[in-house]
């Protein structure tokens, strides 16, 4: 596995490019499966590990996938399956995307299993009540979910798919693709607003479902025969963006985040605006200038428009330089704080509360080796690696290459030492 060595201390300056998302690309990538035509995606960030390990699974459940620059195309091979085991899901969560859509054209579907991860336990009920909603007979055996439609297709129905921790954005995601080939109309209540859905909303409307409602609570679709194919752009990587606008705010310097929506960064802008980091948002980028003097914040990760949960390991990492103390409570994966042992060894002083962490900033940071649990964790080390005195190593980074391309290439552009090696330890 590689890690990476930063030596801390330099201001960032110039402009870096957000590619595109990675959270937006996937469920796209699942809904190639309902089509019986060719899908071209363009703007998919290829070089990510959890698109390739997608696009292979694709190809092992009978899609054939080409990729050329940032352009994918999906076909449908000569002998689609309707399964997907432990080996192929056991990789990434979001292969569970896969049950919607193989149900729905298949008419059933045996699909592993999802694990838990770092990040918490990670439940998947609200998918199951999303697809029993349309009829489906569900049963979890061996590990398996094993879904089959009542009389071989699904049937549109209403169904309510907010849980504990707000609307599930997966569990919307497996509906709507689900009620894209279901008889009559399917409505979600609860739905999860974020802009990931709206844009697979989009995509499927432009492959001939009709769907309302997209960024709301309620969305309405109503279910074709048959899809055959379509095109789409892939929209920015908001998470990608919001790690880049608190990189140039914890590194000093000026940096232009360029080719983003800062429409979808309002709750990121307001905290950095109230701790006091200026910023300049333009159409489609957001400049921003570090700032020595930070005011420590109170705030929450909240379902859109609030706070992304995906950018709380990051903004806790600016936290540390807050003179004060700061607080977050993380309302979507009340256990997602592995990065603060980590952050911790770095110097910070932060402390967790139930779902809370309690973050006493303005310690120095020096270097250190860090270990990455998951993939928003690792961004946080890096940031902290930035500032930190001294050589930081960020082992593991292999959650990193899972969500963000060529990090090390980005930052170094911006004038910050960071260095990719092997790690001859193999942590
Ligand atoms: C998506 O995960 C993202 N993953 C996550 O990004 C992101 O953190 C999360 O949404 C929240 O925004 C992808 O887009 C691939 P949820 P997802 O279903 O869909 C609970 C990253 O770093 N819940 O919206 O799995 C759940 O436990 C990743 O890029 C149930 O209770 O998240 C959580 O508390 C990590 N039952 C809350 O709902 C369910 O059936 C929201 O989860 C499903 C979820």
């Amino acid at each position: 596995m590689d890690k990476l060595i930063i030596r801390g201390g330099r201001s960032l300056h110039g402009t870096v490019n957000v590619s595109g998302s990675k959270n937006g690309s996937l469920p796209i990538l699942y809904a190639s499966l309902l089509a019986d035509g060719p899908v071209r995606l363009r703007g998919v960030p290829v070089d990510l590990i959890d698109i390739r390990s997608t696009l292979r699974l694709l190809e092992e459940i009978g899609m054939r996938t080409f990729v050329e620059g940032s352009e994918v195309v999906i076909e449908p091979g000569d002998s689609r399956q309707s399964m997907a085991t432990y080996d192929l899901v056991r990789k990434m969560r979001a292969s569970v995307y896969c049950l919607g859509p193989l149900l729905a054209r298949h008419g059933h579907a045996r699909v592993s299993m999802p694990g838990g991860c770092a990040i918490g336990i990670r439940p998947i009920d609200l998918h199951l009540k999303g697809i029993q909603a349309l009829g489906a007979d569900v049963e979890v055996r061996n590990g398996y979910i094993e879904a089959r439609a009542q009389g071989d297709r699904l049937c549109g129905g209403h169904v309510y798919l907010s849980g504990p921790f707000g609307p599930t954005v997966g569990g919307t995601i497996n509906t709507m693709m689900a009620a894209s080939l279901a008889t009559g109309e399917t409505i979600i209540e609860g739905a999860a607003c974020e802009p990931e859905v709206a844009g697979l909303a989009r995509f499927l409307r432009e492959m001939g479902v009709s769907i309302e409602g997209e960024g709301t609570p309620t969305i309405s679709i109503m279910g074709v025969d048959r899809i055959s194919g379509g095109e789409f752009d892939v929209p920015p990587d908001r998470i990608e963006a919001g790690t880049y606008l608190i990189a140039g705010a914890i590194a000093g310097g000026e940096v232009e985040v360029k080719g983003c929506l800062p429409a979808e960064l309002r709750a990121l802008i307001d905290i950095l605006e109230r701790m006091n980091v200026r910023l300049e948002v333009g159409e489609n980028s957001i400049r921003v200038w570090g700032q020595s003097r930070l005011v420590p914040i109170d705030t929450a990760t909240l379902p859109y428009p609030g706070l992304p949960t995906d950018l709380q390991a990051q903004l806790m990492a600016l936290m540390c330089r807050a003179e004060g103390l700061s607080l977050i409570s993380e309302k979507i994966y009340p256990d997602r704080f592995m990065h603060i042992a980590e952050l911790n060894r770095l110097g910070a002083r932060i402390r967790k509360e139930g779902p809370i962490a309690i973050i006493e900033g303005g310690a120095s940071l020096s270097g250190a080796d860090v270990m990455a649990s998951d993939l928003r964790a690792s961004a946080s080390l890096v940031l902290a690696g930035l500032v930190a005195e001294g050589q930081t190593e960020v082992h593991r980074i292999y959650h990193l290459d899972r969500g963000y391309e060529h990090m090390e290439k980005k930052l170094c552009s911006l004038g910050a030492d960071v260095v990719r090696t092997h790690d001859e330890d193999g942590v």
